[in-house]
This record gives structure tokens, C-alpha cells and sequence, in this order.
């Protein structure tokens, strides 16, 4: 019998997995995609895809893990030998996302150095775009900066640090130390944003529901596009580490809980950020609405902005862009140990060959980022692996369970066999035809929007070359793997 990883206890799993859903998809995505979407209208659609998509989907990702105790391409393989490609085309994409997130931390790593002197100046935008980045334009990759490189160094070795030790000393541990201390120093600044001066004014922008909204197919997708990246839904994650559960262990409770930590996080930074956006309104005399902005603009050119004019600047810098990084370095290590797991079962190799293998090829790729190009290369990159990448491989993962390998009783007799909750109807109905109907009509949606139009203007053969072909390289790439024949002892 294989000896097999375990978590230490059950708060370490669930710390972990907390550390991979909460990450820069809470701080930086959810506040600007809630506000575009509708505002307080946005929870509406929000609250379904958690309720028939987020918590459905990853209580069966738990119960795959758990039940078939591999990565997800072996737990594929063990379903129906035809779906092992589905579990590395997931492999595959999360190495992708494993080459540019790092990126982000390393970024959020420089600003939490620069924020002991509010290095960015008066001009924040310029200063993040030409002064540190030194950005080109898409296409020109310019020559590295460093500034970039030095933090991503640091980022790798403490992720290699990390992972080298394993699931119970590295994973848990670093889970345990990161999480709390996310947690607190979180609270920290939302109380402190809610009691600066226009605070209300920004809450009242972010909570005012667009109930026009409710009907346009385009915020239903947005809401479940965000369920599924900020649950780490179908990237191999959950699936891997639920495999790393003793055979006693509560399923559909620890998803529960995992989903709503994840949300009420997500909802806690849209009220913090939101709080600090009507700050800076009030200080500018500008509407809240002018103020809005999402993802690397947000956190890299609103957000110094407000630091800078807020009591105490340099602590608040330090709390808002260290707890970017500890967010973003739990996602990360759990990002990384999709494809260590999947490497080590594949190729019978020890977890540190793995981890060199892996992580050490996803840390050459991720050099590509860290010159005068990067920018474009990651907000191309990362659009289209999640449109054409999270997106699409949980349809084809959710049609293959659900309707080819007929595998949702089983699973469903499996989850209630050792949780407390039980699952039933709903949770059948939503995984069989919800899902699968929100999904493919959001494959419809996407593609529709990039063939009429080119991807934030980017030239067309930039967008072939770092969108389309990494997306559909992920999905040559499982497909070739499971070709590959299993090692003897793992052949089943
Ligand atoms: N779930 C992770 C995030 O939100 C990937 O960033």
C-alpha cells in the first residue's frame, strides 16, 4: 500500500485549503467585479453560483480526492480510464497560473518595502508603470528588471522552502503562521477604512443594488467565473488535497465551511476596499464611481494613493501589501502542489524530485514575466487561462462525471458515508444540469466577446501566441500525458 501524505490535523486542512481559496481573487477581484456587476444586486447571482456551483463542486472535488486518495489525474484515471487527460489538462493550467502568480506576490513584495517611505510619490500610476515595471508595449519584452526579478527570487525559494517539506511541516505549518496572520492584519485595516472620513459614501456605492442588472447573462457569468477561481474550483487543487485526508474525515462539512470563509473573506475586502475607494473620493472631491478600478490597477495604482493620504501611512502600506502577499503565497503553494503530486504519481519519483522538476520549470517560465513586458504578458496570459482554461475544464470535468462516467451517486453515497450533512437532491440537480447549462452558456458568452473583438486591444498575433495557444497547449498537454504509460505499483 502506498504511503501516502497526511494532513496533521483537521484544521490544518482546512487552513490549507482556506490558503488556497482565499488569495489576490478575493483582495483585487472580487470588490471591482461585485461593483461593475450590479453592487448589492451582484450577490443575488453571487449567492446561486456559490449555493449551486462554488459549494456542489467542491464538495464533489473533496469527495473525488478523498475517495480515490490521488492527484487529479489519477483520481480521473480511476473514474473512467478516458478521463485521465481531464486531470492534467487541470495540472497544466495550473502550472500556467504557477508561472505569473508569483509575479503579483513579487510586486506586492517591492510595494510592501516601498511602503516604508511611500517610495510611489504623488504620481502612483506613473511611478508603478514606467518607475517599477518599465513597462513596453505588447509584443516588446524589453530586458528584465530588476526590481521584479530579486522579489520573484525570493518568492520561489520561500514556496520551494515550503514545498520541499512537504504536506504536515511545509503546506500545514506555513498555512497555520500565514493565515491568522492574514486574518488579522486584514481586520485590521477594513476597521481602520471604515472609520476614515467618506467611508459610507464608498459602502453605499459598493452596496446600492442595479436591480437591471439581475437579467443581463453577462454579470451571471462573471459571478460564476469568480466562484470558480476564487474557490480554486477546478484547477486539480482541491482535488489533491482532500487526497492528503485520513479516511476518517467530514466531507461536505469541511466544504461548507471552506465556502463560506472564502465568501465571507471576499466580502470583507470589498467592504474594506470600498470603505478606503469612498476615502480617497472624499479627499479628491471625485464621485466614488471615477475612483474604481479592478485587478493591477487597483491594488498597485488606487490603493498607494490612499495609503499615502491616510494617518499612519506606512503601517497601513505595510499591512495592505503584506497581506497580498501572504494571500497570494498560500494560493500559491497549493497551486504548485497540483503538479508535484501529479509528477510523483506519474513518474514514481520522491516529493523533493518532483518539487525540483516542477516548481524549478515553472520558475524558469515565470522569468518571462519579470522583464519590461511582463505586464502584458500576464494580464494576457491569465485572461485566457481562465476563460479558456478554469472555465472550460470544469465543464468538460463536470459532463464527464456527471453524465459519461454516471459517477455522482457513487460519489454521493461516498460523501454521506462519512459527513455529517448529508447531500441530496439539490446537490445532484445542480452538479447535473445547473452546472453544466451556466458553464457551457459561459463558454458561449466568452467566445463570442474575443472573436468580435481583440482582448484589451492587444495586437492579434500576441493574443494567438500567450492567449489562445498557452490555453489549447494546456489541453495538448493532457492529452499527451495520458498517453504515458503509469509506473507498475500505480497502474490501477
Ligand atoms: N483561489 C485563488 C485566488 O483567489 C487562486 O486567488
Amino acid at each position: 500500500m502506498e504511503n501516502r501524505s497526511q494532513w496533521g490535523t483537521r484544521l490544518g486542512f482546512l487552513l490549507a485549503a482556506m490558503g488556497s481559496a482565499i488569495g489576490l481573487g478575493n483582495i483585487w477581484r472580487f470588490p471591482a467585479t461585485a461593483y461593475e456587476n450590479g453592487g448589492g444586486a451582484f450577490f443575488i447571482p453571487y449567492l446561486f453560483a456559490l449555493l449551486t456551483a462554488g459549494i456542489p463542486m467542491l464538495i464533489m472535488e473533496y469527495t473525488i480526492g478523498h475517495k480515490y486518495r490521488s492527484s487529479a489525474p489519477r483520481a480521473f484515471k480511476r473514474i473512467s480510464s478516458g478521463m485521465e487527460w481531464i486531470g492534467w489538462w487541470q495540472v497544466a493550467i495550473s502550472f500556467v497560473i504557477s508561472t505569473y502568480y508569483p509575479i503579483i506576490v513579487a510586486w506586492a513584495i517591492m510595494h510592501t518595502y516601498y511602503s516604508f517611505n511611500l517610495a510611489w510619490g504623488t504620481n502612483v500610476s506613473d511611478f508603478f508603470l514606467h518607475d517599477f515595471l518599465q513597462v513596453t508595449e505588447a509584443g516588446v519584452f524589453g530586458s528584465m528588471v530588476p526590481n521584479v526579478l530579486f522579489p520573484l527570487l525570493m518568492v520561489w525559494l520561500i514556496v520551494f522552502v515550503i514545498l520541499f517539506r512537504g504536506v504536515k511541516k511545509g503546506i500545514e505549518l506555513a498555512n497555520k503562521i500565514f493565515i491568522p496572520l492574514l486574518i488579522v492584519s486584514f481586520l485590521l485595516i477594513v476597521v481602520r477604512a471604515l472609520t476614515l472620513p467618506g467611508a459610507l459614501n464608498g459602502l453605499d456605492t459598493f452596496f446600492a443594488p442595479d436591480w437591471s442588472t439581475i437579467t443581463n447573462g453577462s454579470v451571471w457569468v462573471a459571478a460564476y467565473g469568480q466562484i470558480f477561481f476564487s474557490l480554486s474550483i477546478a484547477f486539480a487543487i482541491m482535488i489533491t488535497f482532500s487526497s492528503y485526508l485520513p479516511k476518517k474525515s467530514d466531507i461536505t462539512n469541511n466544504a461548507f465551511i471552506t465556502g463560506f470563509a472564502n465568501s465571507s473573506f471576499e466580502l470583507l475586502a470589498g467592504i474594506g476596499v470600498f470603505a478606503a475607494l469612498g476615502f480617497i473620493a472624499n479627499q479628491t472631491g471625485q464621485p466614488v464611481a471615477e475612483v474604481v478600478e479592478s485587478g493591477v490597477g487597483l491594488a498597485f495604482m488606487v490603493f498607494p494613493e490612499i495609503i499615502s493620504q491616510m494617518p499612519a501611512s506606512e503601517f497601513f502600506g505595510v499591512l495592505f501589501f503584506g497581506s497580498l502577499v501572504l494571500a497570494g503565497l498560500s494560493s500559491m503553494v497549493s497551486i504548485s502542489e497540483t503538479y508535484i503530486a501529479g509528477l510523483q504519481e506519474k513518474f514514481n519519483i520522491s516529493r523533493k524530485k518532483a518539487v525540483a522538476i516542477g516548481a524549478g520549470a515553472s520558475a524558469l517560465l515565470s522569468l518571462f514575466y519579470a522583464n519590461q513586458g511582463g505586464l502584458n504578458l500576464l494580464d494576457t496570459v491569465d485572461y485566457f487561462i481562465n476563460n479558456y482554461g478554469v472555465a472550460l475544464v470544469g465543464l468538460f470535468e463536470i459532463v464527464a462525471i456527471a453524465w459519461f462516467a454516471r459517477e455522482i451517486n457513487q460519489l454521493q453515497q461516498h460523501a454521506n458515508s462519512v459527513s455529517d450533512i448529508r447531500v441530496g437532491q439539490w446537490w445532484k440537480f445542480s452538479l447535473r444540469v445547473i452546472t453544466p447549462v451556466v458553464l457551457g452558456y459561459m463558454m458561449l458568452e466568452n467566445l463570442r466577446t474575443d472573436m468580435t473583438a481583440a482582448y484589451a486591444g492587444y495586437p492579434v498575433d500576441f493574443l494567438f501566441n500567450f492567449g489562445w495557444m498557452v490555453a489549447i497547449c494546456a489541453m495538448a498537454f493532457g492529452a499527451f500525458m495520458a498517453m504515458k504509460r503509469w509506473p507498475k505499483e500505480n497502474d490501477q
